[in-house]
């Protein structure tokens, strides 16, 4: 691994097999992907393109069929490699009788966070993430875009090196995204790695060093967002997206 990557994928192949006739499909297919320490990586790509199946398999939650996979230097799945990585699912599922409090200290225990810091953490983060007056409710009572909060701060417990959020922004009203937006740049400030899934152009254009775009299982492009539109080729990150997308379409790589 060089010195300062954080993420090293090589030639990830990833079948899934479904369907009355036991139809062997390609989810990833010899994807390679690299991010540095330091960097904010916007994974981009259509509905189905493989971005959830890749943090999936980048977190050791699932196996890949081929391919090598080094993240934070260490195998992937390795206990002290996990123990620096911090994870927002695309759809969390809570254990709704508990409060928000409480879910975040049972959180912050799986990590064996002594209880003083557990106190210290759990209280940081719901004022981060304002949720100070909810944390005593259970979160059966919470709305779509409270529990995504919540969601966010569990991704933290662990004060970790390395974030993977899968759609942060998902329920999220326009004031929960901008709080996500200082979020995420104060952990950039703080020198963290994050992975971030978005279908949002906007908020990745803002926030993200680099994009890569994942179609049909494959990385297609990848660019730092700094240049996308720097020599006039693109307006902005939309423009970029679509065009690769259909390039991609017309190459037939479905
Ligand atoms: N458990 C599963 N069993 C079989 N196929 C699956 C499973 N999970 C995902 N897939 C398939 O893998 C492909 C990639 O799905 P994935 O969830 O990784 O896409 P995505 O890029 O995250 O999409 P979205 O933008 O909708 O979240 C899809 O074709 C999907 O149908
Ligand atoms: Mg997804």
């Amino acid at each position: 691994m060089s010195a300062n990557l954080v993420i090293e994928a090589r030639g990830i192949i990833k079948d899934r097999i479904g369907g009355l006739m036991r139809k062997k499909t390609r989810i990833l297919n010899e994807l390679e992907l690299k991010v540095q320490e330091g960097e904010v990586y916007g994974l981009l790509g259509p509905n189905g393109a493989g971005k959830t199946t890749t943090l999936k398999i980048l977190l050791g939650l699932l196996k890949p069929d081929q391919g090598e996979i080094s993240i934070l230097g260490k195998e992937v799945g390795n206990l002290q490699g996990l123990a620096q990585i911090g994870f927002l699912p695309e759809n969390p599922y809570f254990y709704s009788h508990l409060t928000g409090s409480e879910f975040l200290d049972f959180i912050a225990q799986l990590f064996s966070i002594k209880k003083q810091e557990r106190i210290k953490r759990k209280a940081e983060l719901l004022k981060l993430v304002k949720l100070e007056t909810y944390k005593d409710e259970p979160m059966h009572k919470y709305s779509k875009g409270m529990l995504q909060r919540l969601g966010i701060a569990q991704s933290l417990i662990n004060d970790p090196a390395l974030i993977f959020w899968d759609e942060p922004m998902s329920g999220l009203d326009p004031i929960g995204r901008k709080d996500v937006r200082e979020i995420l740049r104060d952990l950039k400030s703080k020198g963290k790695t994050v992975l971030l899934c978005s279908h949002l152009l906007p908020d990745i254009n803002d926030l993200c060093d680099r994009v890569g775009i994942l179609f049909a299982g494959k990385l297609i492009a990848e660019e730092e967002v700094k240049n996308i539109s720097k020599d006039g080729s693109y307006i902005g990150l939309e423009e970029f997206f679509l065009t690769k997308i259909t390039e991609a379409q017309s190459h037939g790589t479905t």
